[in-house]
């Protein structure tokens, strides 16, 4: 079974698709990964993000396992690789460069310890509509931004970064703008997508939610 998750940032995507990847024993693709690795592979070797050419370069040359390793790295997850990232993802050069190494993961799904899962949970924009338009389960995660700049700040002061409410509410704006707008992939639901709305509900709400849609699928 092929599971797709799209919606905005900070909607509870990243860790709805965790608990259910972890709890049906399926792999798990986070999709955002192959942008932020892109805006920080560029950002590291003082790059201009802006440069579509130079984004498409960037892109044609990732692998997953480069993308993997960069992941490690304190300013993958960070507020200005975000930036990086939704520029770098607004390019349809950029996109198309990295379709195929998200498209194949489904072929083949592995668990992080190297065995074989019966199925993949994909995580982000366009994984319902361009990745795998033949899910057999598309949900589309969203909440009000106030809640999401909520979710996204208390993250930041988790991980030690300073930044204010405010500045992060701005951002999810600001990106929700660009995402939205944009030509390639804008931020949209697949026709055929249940929209879940997390902005009153927990983590383990969502979860328990969506357990039992996917219970009654099966
Ligand atoms: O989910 P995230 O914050 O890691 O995503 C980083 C950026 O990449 C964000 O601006 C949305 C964009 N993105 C995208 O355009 N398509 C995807 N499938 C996943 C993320």
């Amino acid at each position: 079974m092929i599971i797709t998750i799209d919606g905005p940032a900070s909607a509870g995507k990243g860790t709805l698709a965790k608990k259910l990847a972890d709890a049906m024993g399926y792999a798990y693709f986070d999709t955002g990964m192959v942008y932020r690795a892109v805006g920080l592979e560029m950002m590291l070797s003082g790059q201009d993000v802006e440069q579509e050419s130079l984004a498409e370069n960037f892109a044609k040359k990732l692998t997953f396992s480069k993308m993997i390793s960069l992941s490690q790295k304190p300013e993958f997850r960070g507020p200005e690789n975000g930036n990086n990232a939704s520029k770098v993802a607004a390019y349809a050069s950029v996109r198309a460069a990295l379709l195929k190494m998200q498209q194949d993961f489904a072929q083949n799904p592995q668990l992080e310890d190297g065995s074989v899962a019966q199925g993949v949970i994909y995580d982000g924009r366009d994984t319902g509509t361009v990745v795998c338009p033949q899910a057999d389960l598309k949900l589309f995660v969203t909440a009000s931004s106030e809640v999401r700049a909520m979710r996204r700040h208390k993250e930041f002061l988790g991980k030690g970064l300073e930044i204010s409410y405010e500045e992060v509410l701005r951002d999810v704006k600001s990106r929700d703008e660009r995402d939205s707008g944009r030509a390639a992939a804008p931020l949209k639901p697949a026709a055929d997508a249940l929209i879940i709305d997390t902005s009153d509900l927990n983590a383990q709400e969502v979860f328990e939610k969506v357990s039992a849609i996917i219970a009654d699928k099966n």
